[in-house]
């Protein structure tokens, strides 16, 4: 027999709809969510209130017929970011989070932050306005291993940002370690977001018996004692862990290179793949409060219109295994285990 699951309808809070071609290839694969938090790490990035109002019109524009998506737009901080614009665009609800780079740690992030002191007028503007700061924990030091940057990153960064400003909520985006899911869970005032993609591999798979491009992503996956420790938070039901696929689209072309970029592309099955995640953690009953509530919560909005239905059928579901954007193709994430969920037309 069937299994059936009825869902509040899903949000995402960590997404990269990119712009042009690759906008409208992937925008579909989104459209029938409730809201998602848009990563602004466009190349010029999205810095100004403006910005971010022309690109949330681009996104609209992208959108097929029928769609429920509410795109949440995010400011790129910067050393020159203005307090009084961010402020001004949250007003005006154009914005609903800002989002720290620390300078070159992953794609498009030339412009991020060097120097912490210089923001912190607009990181002590937007926790007396109750705006969001998402981050990107890791460090850049060259001196620091790449499997290290995020657990260096909390005690170098991020715990010091959040003593200097007292009140900011902050959102350590696709946390990959225990280290990142043990200050969480300690800490009141921080959520984080869980990648897909991190609860599914670990650094094996990216490596082993050849190197998987598809598999690279930023932060990078970590050993297993991690991901196992992503599973449980995930699955716990702690609100302060939620959803984000950070499924970032890139060509196949640039992935598949000599010097690939980061970006694992689980927009279109990432569903799929958490429901399994959960069924095998025997968390079912916790799917919901991940995927679809915990995030609208921390964010300090209502749980999105609407609901979906998950069947569990006993054939695996196959699923796309590319997308074409313009001249390219985009290869979807591939789990590496039999998917047996599938999302049925919504409500
Ligand atoms: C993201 C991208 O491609 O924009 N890549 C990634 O590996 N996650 C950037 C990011 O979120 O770090
Ligand atoms: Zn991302």
């Amino acid at each position: 027999m069937n299994e059936k699951l009825t869902l509040r309808r899903p949000d995402d809070w960590h997404l990269h709809l990119r712009d042009g071609a690759m906008l409208a290839a992937v925008a579909p694969a989104s459209a029938r969510l409730g809201r998602a938090i848009i990563m602004p790490n466009l190349v010029p990035p999205v810095v100004t209130g403006a910005d971010a109002a022309a690109y949330r019109d681009r996104i609209r524009a992208a959108l097929p017929a029928g769609a429920t998506l509410t795109p949440l737009m995010t400011l790129y901080l910067t050393e020159a970011t203005d307090p009084a614009d961010v402020v001004a665009a949250h007003r005006a609800g154009i914005i609903a989070a800002v989002k720290l780079y620390p300078a070159g740690a992953t794609t498009n992030s030339a412009s991020g932050v060097r120097d912490f002191d210089r923001v912190r007028p607009v990181l002590d503007a937007m926790a007396e306005a109750g705006i969001p700061l998402c981050v990107h924990g890791e460090v850049t030091d060259p001196g620091i291993d790449i499997f290290d940057r995020e657990a260096v990153f909390i005690d170098r960064v991020l715990d010091p940002v959040r003593r200097a400003t007292p009140g900011l909520r902050v959102i350590m985006e696709h946390v990959t370690t225990s280290d990142g899911v043990d200050y969480v869970s300690g800490n009141d005032g921080i959520g984080a977001t869980i990648t897909t993609h991190h609860l599914v591999i670990n650094r094996n798979h990216l490596l082993v018996g050849g190197i998987r491009p598809h598999y690279y992503c930023l932060p990078v996956a970590k050993r297993e004692s991690h991901r196992l420790a992503l599973r449980r938070a995930a699955t716990s039901g702690d609100p302060r862990f939620f959803s984000g696929t950070d499924s970032a689209p890139h060509p196949d072309r640039a992935k598949e290179s000599a010097c690939g970029c980061a970006g694992c592309f689980t927009a279109p099955n990432w569903l799929p793949i958490v429901a399994q995640v959960f069924q095998d953690e025997g968390a079912l009953d916790r799917l919901e409060g991940f995927v679809s509530l915990n995030g609208a919560a921390f964010y300090g909005l209502p749980p999105a219109e609407g609901r979906i239905t998950l069947t569990r059928r006993d054939q695996p579901v196959s699923a796309p295994t590319h997308i074409t954007a313009g001249d390219e193709t985009v290869t979807v994430f591939e789990p590496g285990f039999p998917i047996h969920w599938h999302v049925e037309d919504d409500a």
